[in-house]
């Protein structure tokens, strides 16, 4: 059965108008679109632009026991790229997807508990339209709302049902900037760190002055 899908032209954004229809007794899975959105929003409070007809802005609601949802951000990042096939795109940690160093697209996992499951609104915005050249081509033509929807929903089952620890090499082997020294930041101090992977729950690995540190939050800075 095909996964139920809600388009919208315009919308405040499609992470509210997720869990609006839960309210109004939708049960997930399905997915949310707008063409446009008034207070598209990222990470970290910021806003999130996107392009009318020239972006993917989408939410896929799902129901999942809380207690799988660490390592969920690795995987939504791991089957996008599944679906996008461009072997350039990266992830930086956790999901950002890198595009030869500009960043083309973001998810953001809002999530509300009851008892022991969550409705996980999982919001995808990918600006891949706007690049020029053979990337872009070869992206355009890979990439819809519904493949999206079904390669993130795929790995979110994968996910509950087998843990994290079986995607840690294959997330690795697509982590932007492994191995590098960055500037990372933690709680508004920025640090010089090496990247040295992730863990078998998705957390980022980094190493400085011969300490290793695992990460739960946090951002990877670049210009
Ligand atoms: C980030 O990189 O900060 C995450 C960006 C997530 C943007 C998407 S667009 C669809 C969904 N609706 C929103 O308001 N935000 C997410």
């Amino acid at each position: 059965m095909s996964l139920k899908s809600f388009p919208y032209d315009e919308l405040s954004s499609t992470q509210d108008e997720g869990f609006a229809l839960i309210e109004r007794g939708e049960t997930p899975p399905f997915f949310v679109t707008a063409d446009r959105q008034t207070k598209g929003r990222g990470r970290m409070q910021r806003t999130w632009h996107s392009e009318s007809g020239r972006s993917l802005t989408m939410t896929l609601m799902i129901q999942m026991p809380a207690h799988s949802m660490p390592g969920l951000s690795a995987v939504v990042g791991l089957s996008i790229l599944e679906v996008l096939e461009n072997e350039n795109l990266k992830l930086k940690w956790p999901n950002d997807l890198m595009l030869n160093d500009q960043k083309v697209g973001g998810i953001l996992i809002e999530s509300r508990s009851h008892g022991n499951l969550a409705d996980i609104a999982i919001g995808i915005g990918l600006n891949l339209f706007s690049l020029e050249g053979a990337d872009y081509k070869s992206l355009e033509q890979n990439v819809s709302a519904l493949s999206v929807a079904e390669s993130v929903l795929k790995y979110a089952k994968e996910l509950e049902a087998k843990g994290f620890a079986r995607s840690k090499s294959k997330y690795e082997s697509k982590l932007w900037r492994l191995h590098e020294v960055v500037d990372f930041s933690v709680q508004g101090q920025v640090h010089k760190v090496r990247i040295m992977g992730i863990d078998e729950m998705g957390f980022l690995l980094t190493e400085s002055g011969g300490k290793l540190v695992i990460n739960l939050d946090g951002e990877i800075l670049f210009e």
